[in-house]
């Protein structure tokens, strides 16, 4: 399907929030101020042109003083006021937050922790997401407020409860665990078998005799496949925690469509299943100071990827500083405006940000705001906010629902992610995320756009390249797909601990990567793990038409290699695996595969990718500086191109002959462009791309 046709195929097939603008303002908490405040608030929300505010997130307590008795007056209120200032409600349910009376009164709605503490209650998604009791009371509260608000003219967004993810081990958790490996598993013996359970002597006669993965057993470090199947076992939880309530909205209010925001810290739970329930993606982006461009950017890649290419709605991040880093750095000039263009710029059709007017007590009070402390428009942050809005509200609804298109997919796995982090060996090091973005950074840097895909992608055929990092774990059919992909002309890369296990987590395929061998030519005998500060080089091997111009650093695994028809790219310069080569290549079928035994530093992967986009031509939109981000988004309405400039000093972009309209500048742009330090620009042709 065209890209095109998959932006009409949503309006059939999923809701649509009937704005026409991108969304901008973000989490609002009316609760907490008086009338001045608020009417304050209103003048300076049109100020900013905050066409959205996101509430009330946090007052179940408030709404429900006491059990099925509500008080939405306050609400209503505030509500009308926000319609009538001209501003969209995201209506949260409140169910991040049980009130403490319903703690107190059913202690079973609290979770119990990893190491076998019940607790009390606090903080907040402090629940457990099992408990028929919470669900019962978060369904109620729910459905009060789809009756109430059902036609409102602000609603236009629903925001079930916050950031999902609190694990919780109790004997409710226990029971739904059994259960829910019955239904996977089906008999006792299938799931001895799946387990491995000869090993350790952990034989089991009767699903009853199967305890969560804790710290009382020790199974959660211990037992890589009972934890694993905790954590997929989480994630049907809350899927079903979040259904709970999205049904009850859904039956009120069937044209409103439903979201939730999902953590920035994105292992919690596998978002490709969870999406699937939602209408849009939503996830909250706060990123540490020290992380790269191409981090962020990969993680707005994996979110425009959970929905098939559909455009996902940053819900959260925050204007200024945040409270609960270590050192929580401001952001420095500009910088909020190039992290809200990068979002628009790789699919969101949103800006939001955590919180609108910064709160004046609680844990979060040092937390950056669109209206800080000083309480008006004179400061830089709220400035700055002001411009995105004016900006934003001047593009309109330009590239609103705009697809991404790209040539590469990559392929991203939380079943892979949990597996690949619980093997004990061969590292300790194992970060599945860090290891995928470094193997995305070099696309990112070149400007190439990558589709992040799910192993069971049914977009595989609209790809030139599929690069699969670290894909340890080959679920079923997997490998036959990749095969087919690349039997019919498509470039695979591929890396040091792929095809190790099945979905079970055993290794049955023998001589590694299992199932991918004949694809590659190659077997690994054995993988070296290197000491943090240890390093092997990599020499240009010169076969199969490929140089590399320099010898170049390795890193953290080394697979000892043994070619079975494909060819030597570079090989090892140390060790006793000296000469052995580190990275392959196989001709097969129509198409190529790739193998990277190790972790080549950033020159050679950079050189690797730039060979393999120019054999297959694969281009950036256009031409510009290092530290310059170039993107495309297409629509019925044409094509925007999102230019940002991440560093300190002047770059360019070079739009060849090319003559786009500069939406924000009101003029004509062609050949090469300036662009100043931590700017933006935003182009647009009405002409639909080739
Ligand atoms: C999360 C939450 C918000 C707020 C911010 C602070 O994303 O959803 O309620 O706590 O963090 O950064
Ligand atoms: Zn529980």
């Amino acid at each position: 399907m065209t890209l095109l046709n998959k932006i009409k195929d949503e309006e059939y097939t999923s809701k649509q929030i009937r704005v026409d603008n991108i969304l901008y303002g973000g989490d609002y908490n009316p609760d907490q101020w008086d009338d001045d405040t608020i009417a304050e608030d209103m003048r300076l929300f049109k100020l900013a042109n905050i066409n959205l505010v996101t509430l009330p997130v946090f007052s179940w307590a408030k709404l429900e003083p006491d059990e099925g008795e509500y008080d939405f007056k306050w609400l209503d209120r505030i509500m009308d006021t926000i319609h009538e200032n001209g501003i969209y409600v995201n209506l949260a349910t409140p169910t991040v937050a049980q009130p403490p009376w319903l703690s107190a009164r059913y202690p079973e709605v609290l979770p119990v922790d990893r190491a076998g503490r019940k607790r009390t209650h606090g903080m907040r998604v402090f629940f457990c997401v099992n408990s028929l009791k919470y669900r019962e009371r978060a369904a109620a509260i729910a459905e009060q407020m789809a009756k109430r608000y059902k036609g409102h003219p602000a609603l236009v967004l629903w925001h079930v409860a916050n950031e999902y993810g609190t694990r919780c081990y109790c004997p409710v958790c226990e029971a739904q665990f059994r259960l829910w490996l019955r239904k996977r598993y089906k008999n006792i013996e299938e799931l001895n078998r799946c387990w491995h359970t000869s090993f350790w002597g952990r034989t089991v006669y009767s699903f009853e005799e199967i305890f969560l993965p804790t710290e009382l057993n020790d199974d959660y470090r211990f037992n890589p496949v009972i934890a694993l199947d905790y954590e997929r076992f989480f994630t049907d939880s809350t899927i079903d925690c979040f259904l709970n309530e999205a049904n009850v909205l859904r039956k009120h209010t069937p044209g409103i469509p439903i979201s939730t925001n999902m953590s920035g810290f994105i292992k919690k739970l596998d978002q490709f299943k969870f999406t699937q329930h939602m209408d849009y993606v939503g996830w909250d982006n706060y990123p540490w100071p020290t992380d790269l461009p191409h981090f962020v950017a990969f993680k707005h890649d994996l979110m425009r990827g959970l929905k098939d290419g559909k455009s996902y709605l940053l819900a959260e991040q925050s204007p200024n500083q945040q409270n609960w880093q270590p050192y929580n750095k401001l952001k420095k000039p500009g910088e909020v405006r190039l992290l809200s263009y990068q979002a628009l710029a790789r699919g969101a059709d949103s800006s939001l940000f955590f919180q609108l007017r910064q709160s004046v007590g609680g844990q979060e009070k040092w937390h950056g705001a669109v209206i800080a402390h000083a309480g008006h428009e004179n400061t830089r942050i709220f400035k700055e906010c002001a411009q995105i809005g004016k900006e934003l509200d001047k593009l309109g609804g330009t590239f609103l629902r705009a697809r991404t298109p790209a040539k590469v997919g990559m392929f991203f796995d939380w079943d892979n992610w949990y597996a690949v982090e619980l093997s004990s060996g061969p590292s300790k090091d194992l970060n599945y995320l860090k290891f995928v973005t470094d193997f995305y950074k070099p696309f990112h840097d070149a400007n190439i756009a990558v589709d992040v895909l799910n192993v069971y992608s049914d977009n595989l055929s609209d790809c030139d390249v599929l690069v699969a990092p670290m894909l340890y774990m080959l679920k079923p059919d997997v490998a036959v797909r990749i095969s087919d992909f690349v039997k019919k002309g498509g470039v695979l890369v591929t890396t040091t601990m792929t095809g190790m296990v099945n979905e079970n987590d055993q290794s049955v395929d023998g001589e590694y990567p299992g199932r991918l061998k004949d694809v590659l030519g190659i077997w690994v005998e054995e993988t070296d793990a290197l000491f943090p500060e240890e390093r092997n080089t990599m020499i240009s091997a010169g076969e199969a038409g490929y140089a590399f111009t320099k010898e170049y650093d390795c890193s953290f695994l080394c697979d000892v290699i043994h070619l079975r028809g494909a060819k030597t790219l570079a090989r090892f310069g140390r060790d006793f695996y000296e000469g052995y080569p580190c990275v392959t290549v196989n001709e097969y079928g129509k198409g190529k595969a790739f193998y990277v035994g190790t972790l080549p530093d950033d020159g050679f992967l950079g050189e690797l990718v730039q060979l393999i986009l120019t054999e297959k031509q694969i281009n950036p939109p256009y031409k510009a500086g290092k530290g310059v981000e170039v993107t495309e988004r297409i629509n019925e309405k044409g094509r925007t191109v999102f230019v940002i400039n991440n560093n300190a000093h002047e770059a360019s972009v070079d739009l060849g002959g090319d003559n786009l309209t500069d939406l924000l500048n009101d003029n004509q742009a062609t050949g090469s462009i300036t662009i100043d330090p931590r700017d933006i620009r935003v182009f647009f042709s009405a002409a639909q791309p080739h």
